[in-house]
């Protein structure tokens, strides 16, 4: 018998609990049903906003690839690379909210069964901005959105008032989330950066507002390399570049590291894991960690735009891992290696008894420097 591979998150009931991120595989309707139709238990849609959205001049996105036989690391393509991950600067959708209404609610009327989290951004710092968030959300859920997930966490705005710009600071990641959860009748999530000196505090912030979930990683503020023979970067507009997100197999460790922190802070809380996901083997780890649902975006985008291949990978990964752990359900393993990050300290040395976490047999670290 096939293993049930539904879990239920923030009270919806997904087939399987892996969904496309929002980003270009989430843009538009015919992506989302094609997904659907692939096989990913649920989507979040592209981030949708109201105000106006210029993308730059010039790619928006490129892949890093490493060579396997030397220390290579470049956007151009060649024989005998390795992914190593995803750079992107760009913006949001540039559909205006007037053209996603109808679609969300074609797409629910399609796959009723499968769950649709719309995803949405506006301003901060006035009550116009935070009626935007109020707006959207209405809007979306309206149109049959199962839940709303809050960008407060693209690393590249063009506007200072958007973004993980909202997301380093705990008292606007309370006010939006709060002003959403006035609205929403569906369940909130909250998108956060992983651009913080410690991500437990803005994820207490998001609760603090209401959030039903925190979604963990967006992209990591990063820079494309330069290329040492043009030395220009290997993305640029007129010579000219700006911080913009990593994403792929390079973020997977540092994400991890972040929802380790987050799930052991807020053990009883809902968590969905974003970074550097490609098959089950990869998304293990998320779950192992405690998130109860797991999204991908680099790995679908390299994969006809929307990863039915990527989809058909996790899903009989996860069967087979199952199977073969005897597993009935994602609870039975779900978080069984949360409590194994520790402090260095508690790490086992080779001389236990005689170790004090670094401190002499006083109790404290005394300098033994000559003055
Ligand atoms: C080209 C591109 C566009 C993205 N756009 C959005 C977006 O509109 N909203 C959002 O919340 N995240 C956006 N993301 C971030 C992804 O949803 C995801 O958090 C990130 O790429 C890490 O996942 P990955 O390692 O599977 O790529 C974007 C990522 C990429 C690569």
């Amino acid at each position: 018998m096939a293993s049930n591979l539904s879990v239920t998150f923030t009270g919806l009931r997904f087939e399987n609990p892996f969904l496309l991120a929002s980003a270009p595989p989430t843009e538009s309707d015919t992506n989302i049903m094609r997904a659907f139709d692939a096989g990913w238990g649920g989507v979040v849609t592209k981030t949708i906003g109201l105000h106006p959205v210029a993308n730059v001049a010039g790619p928006k996105t490129k892949f890093l690839r490493a060579s396997v036989d030397s220390p290579r690391l470049s956007m151009q393509k060649q024989a005998g690379t390795a992914l190593h991950s995803s750079w992107n600067w760009e913006l949001i959708s540039d559909k205006p909210l007037d053209w996603w209404v109808p679609r969300i609610s074609r797409i629910k009327q399609a796959h009723p069964t499968r769950i649709l989290v719309a995803s949405i951004m506006a301003g901060s710092g006035s009550d116009e901005e935070l009626s935007h968030w109020q707006r959207l959300a209405a809007a979306c859920q309206d149109e049959g959105a199962d839940a709303l997930e809050l960008n407060l966490s693209c690393p590249h705005m063009d506007r200072k008032d958007m973004g993980s710009n909202i997301g380093k600071d705990t008292e606007l990641i309370s006010i939006v989330t709060q002003a959403v959860k006035e609205v929403a009748t569906v369940p909130v999530w909250a998108k956060l950066t992983p651009s913080t000196t410690d991500i437990v505090v803005e994820a207490r912030a998001a609760f603090l507002g209401g959030a039903d979930a925190v979604t963990s990683s967006n992209t990591f503020p990063s820079l494309p390399l330069i290329d040492a023979e043009t030395l220009e970067f290997e993305v640029n507009v007129d010579g000219y570049v700006s911080s913009g997100g990593l994403g792929g197999p390079a973020i997977l460790p540092l994400s991890l590291a972040k929802m380790a922190q987050l799930a052991q802070a807020f053990p009883d809380k809902a968590f969905s894991g974003i970074g550097g996901v490609a098959d089950f083997t990869l998304a293990l780890n998320y779950f192992l960690l405690g998130c109860g649902t797991v999204q991908v975006c680099t790995a679908a985008m390299l994969d006809h735009a929307i990863g039915p291949n990527v989809i058909t990978k996790l899903t009989s990964g996860m069967h087979e891992a199952m199977e073969r752990h005897g597993w009935a359900s994602v609870e039975a393993f779900r978080g069984s290696r949360r409590d194994r990050v520790v402090a260095h300290s508690k790490i086992r040395r080779p001389d236990a008894g005689s170790y004090r976490g670094g401190y002499d047999a006083e109790g404290y670290a005394a300098s033994r420097a000559s003055t």
